[in-house]
C-alpha cells in the first residue's frame, strides 16, 4: 500500500476550491510516456500552474501502473529541480470498476474517476458511492459522471451524447459524496468530435462545430452552487497540427474540436478541471511525422521525440496561459 502523500502528491480538494473561486480550470493532461510527462511538467513549472496527471486504462496497459506511479513521483522532484514546486495530482481517468479504483488508490493515486455514466442511474449511484467510501477513507478524492459523451468513452462507443440532466445532479452528489462531477454538455472524446453534418464550414473548408450547451451548465451551477464541475473531451484539435500530419503522409479527415473561446468561457464558471488528451497526441504525431520526413537518414529516436516534446510543451503552456487561465495559480 502506497499513499499518495509518500509520493509528494496532493488530492484535488484544495486545488478545486481555489479554481472555482478564482474562475480558472486546472489542466488534466493524459500521459503514457516520459516525453509527454516532461513536456507537461516543464510547461506547468514555467507557467506556474497546478496540474492533474491523468492515467487512463489504456495508459496502464501500455506503460505499467508501477512505472507510472513512480514517474509521477519523479515528476514532483523534477519540478523542484526545474526551480518551482507545483501541486501535482495523479488521477485515474475513466475508472471502470471498484477494483480498478481501489488498485490505483492502493498504488499512490491521489484522485480517481469512477465512470458509471453508461449504467442505469441507480447502479451509477451505488458504484460511485462504494468508490467514494473507500477513497475518502484514504484521503483520495473522487470524480463521478452523469450524462454520456458521444464518441469513445471508457471503451464504450456512444453514437449520440446524452446531456446531463440538471434535475439529477443534487441527488447524485448528495447520495454518492463525490468531490467533483463530470458532465455532458456537447464535448466528446477524440479528434472527430462532431459529424460534418452537425457543423458548418468556413471559407477554407474547416469544420465549425455547434456551440456547447452553456444553458445546461448554468442550470447545473444553479443546482450545485460552487461545486467543482469537470469537462471531458475538451481538446481543441488545432488545425495547424492536423495540416502538418496530413502534409507528411497522415490521413486525418474532418477533424474538429472544441473552440478555445468556449473552453475559456467554461473555465471562468464552476468548471474547474478540463481534460485534454487528443491535442497532445496530435502535436506529438505532427512533429514526429514532419521530423522523420525532413530527415530520412536519421534513426535516433531522440531526434524526432525531442522536437515532439518541444511542441507539446509549447502547446500546454498556451493552454495554461490563454485557455484555462491556470498560469500563475500555483
Ligand atoms: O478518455 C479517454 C482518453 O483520451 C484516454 O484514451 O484509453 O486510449 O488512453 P486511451
Ligand atoms: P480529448 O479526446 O478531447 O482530448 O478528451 C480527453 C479526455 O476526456 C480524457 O478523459
Ligand atoms: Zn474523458
Amino acid at each position: 500500500m502506497t499513499s499518495y502523500k509518500d509520493l509528494g502528491l496532493v488530492n484535488t480538494k484544495e486545488m478545486f476550491a481555489k479554481a472555482v473561486k478564482g474562475g480558472y480550470a486546472i489542466p488534466a493532461y493524459n500521459f503514457n510516456n516520459m516525453e509527454q510527462l516532461q513536456a507537461i511538467i516543464q510547461a506547468c513549472v514555467e507557467t506556474k500552474s497546478p496540474v492533474i496527471l491523468q492515467v487512463s486504462k489504456g495508459a496502464r496497459d501500455y506503460a505499467n501502473l508501477n512505472l507510472l506511479r513512480n514517474m509521477a513521483k519523479g515528476a514532483g522532484e523534477y519540478a523542484k529541480e526545474l526551480g518551482y514546486e507545483i501541486p501535482i495530482v495523479l488521477h485515474l481517468d475513466h475508472g471502470d470498476s471498484f477494483e480498478t479504483c481501489k488498485e490505483c488508490i492502493d498504488n499512490g493515486f491521489s484522485s480517481v474517476m469512477i465512470d458509471g455514466s453508461h449504467f442505469p442511474y441507480d447502479e451509477n449511484v451505488a458504484l460511485t458511492k462504494k468508490v467514494v467510501e473507500y477513497a475518502h477513507a484514504h484521503g483520495v478524492t473522487v470524480e463521478g459522471e452523469l450524462g454520456v459523451l458521444a464518441g469513445i468513452e471508457d471503451d464504450v462507443v456512444a453514437e449520440h451524447s446524452t446531456y446531463t440532466q440538471p434535475e439529477e445532479v443534487v441527488d447524485f452528489v448528495s447520495k454518492t459524496g463525490v468531490d467533483s462531477l463530470a458532465i455532458s454538455i456537447g464535448t466528446s472524446h477524440g479528434a472527430n468530435k462532431f459529424k460534418p453534418e452537425q457543423c458548418t464550414r468556413n471559407e477554407d473548408g474547416v469544420l465549425i462545430p455547434p456551440p456547447l450547451r452553456f444553458d445546461i451548465l448554468e442550470e447545473i451551477e444553479k443546482e450545485l452552487p460552487g461545486f467543482p464541475i469537470v469537462l471531458h473531451g475538451s481538446s481543441s484539435v488545432p488545425q495547424e497540427y492536423v495540416k502538418i500530419i496530413n502534409e507528411n503522409g497522415g490521413k486525418l479527415k474532418d477533424s474538429v474540436g472544441i473552440p478555445e473561446e468556449q473552453l475559456r468561457k467554461a473555465s471562468k464558471s464552476a468548471v474547474c478541471k478540463i481534460n485534454i488528451d487528443s491535442d497532445g497526441r496530435l502535436a506529438m504525431t505532427a512533429l514526429i511525422r514532419k521530423t522523420m520526413n525532413d530527415n530520412p537518414g536519421e534513426f535516433d529516436p531522440r531526434k524526432y521525440l525531442g522536437p515532439a516534446r518541444k511542441a507539446l510543451k509549447e502547446m500546454y503552456m498556451h493552454k495554461n496561459i490563454n485557455v484555462l487561465g491556470s498560469a500563475n495559480q500555483a
